[in-house]
């Protein structure tokens, strides 16, 4: 039996219900997280909830940081009902604007935002990470709010889509030429032996494992430059890699049919994914 987070209350997930008038239904009215969760603790969490906190607030929810620093306890209260304390798992979290009759414009004022977290298992998919994935690039099409992390997922779900039907795992996005990031990860490149990735900013997702990857190159003197990628320069890469919290560093040997420098995951994506394993790792003390 599964058991689920819903409105203050953990429940069965067969009985955890929500209106047919919630507004994430209806509008895609909402945020979400996703946290990886190593031996029962969460990595990153305060990274997380100020993610969660600054998009529920940008799409102007009632859902203040207190309410959202309290869902620590739930999403570690799920792992260890559900037995995920030991080994691997990930936490979905999301905040809608709650259930009231259509209307574009917000609910009254009162209107319960719909709180709901569950876990899963998460198994990391080693051999993919050791020798590499296929990417596809696909436009993106998606809003000018790309920073907020909503579950109004269109662009990503088209995209993915188009990837798996390609036989990759992931779409690389291209806005106006650029590289902006992946469906659902940021995107690095070495173009010129100059490692790459897009700015924050509007157009992407402030992805928490890219801040984490930051930090580690600024921390180990590695050198990057966050200026997007060009279509042109992107077809001269010779490492490209996709990051995310259930991608880790994960390299691009391939996209659009095509060998990504040799073909094999390249020395700064190499270098990258174990700097961030010791720091997920070490962050929980498992030495893995
Ligand atoms: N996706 N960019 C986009 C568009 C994303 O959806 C994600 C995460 C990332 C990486 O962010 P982070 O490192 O914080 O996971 C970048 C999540 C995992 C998802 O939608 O399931």
């Amino acid at each position: 039996m599964t058991t689920v987070y819903l409105n203050g209350e953990f429940v069965p997930k067969e009985r955890a219900t929500i209106s047919v008038e919630d507004r994430g239904f209806i509008f895609g009215d909402g945020i979400y997280e996703v946290v990886r969760v190593i031996d029962g603790r969460i990595f990153e969490w305060g990274a997380h909830a100020a993610r969660f906190a600054r998009g529920i607030a940008g799409i102007r929810i009632a859902f203040e940081a207190p309410a959202i620093d309290a869902l620590k306890g739930v999403c570690e209260r799920l792992v260890a009902d559900k037995g995920l304390a030991d080994g691997e798992a990930t936490v979905y979290m999301q905040v809608s604007r709650g259930a009231a009759p259509r209307t574009h414009h917000f609910p009254p004022s009162g209107t319960r935002p719909t709180v709901y977290a569950s876990a899963s298992r998460f198994v990391v998919p080693r051999d993919q990470r050791e020798s590499g994935v296929r990417a596809i690039t696909f436009p993106d099409f998606r809003w000018l709010r790309c920073d907020l992390k909503t579950v109004n997922l269109l662009g990503a779900v088209l995209a993915r889509q188009a990837a798996v039907e390609a036989g990759a795992y992931e779409a690389v996005l291209l806005r106006d030429g650029i590289v902006t990031e992946g469906a659902a990860t940021n995107a690095f490149a070495v173009v010129d032996g100059v490692l790459r990735t897009h700015p924050l900013g509007n157009l992407i997702l402030p992805g928490i494992t890219r801040q984490v990857i930051v930090e580690l190159m600024n921390e180990n003197g590695i050198t990057f430059v966050e200026k997007g990628v060009t279509q042109g320069e992107l077809l001269r890469a010779t490492e490209l890699f996709v990051c995310g919290t259930t991608s880790d560093v994960n390299p691009v040997i391939s996209l659009d049919g095509k060998p990504v420098g040799a073909g094999t995951p390249g020395p700064v994506t190499r270098r990258l994914q174990t700097l961030l394993e010791s720091r997920m790792y070490a962050a929980v003390g498992a030495g893995r």
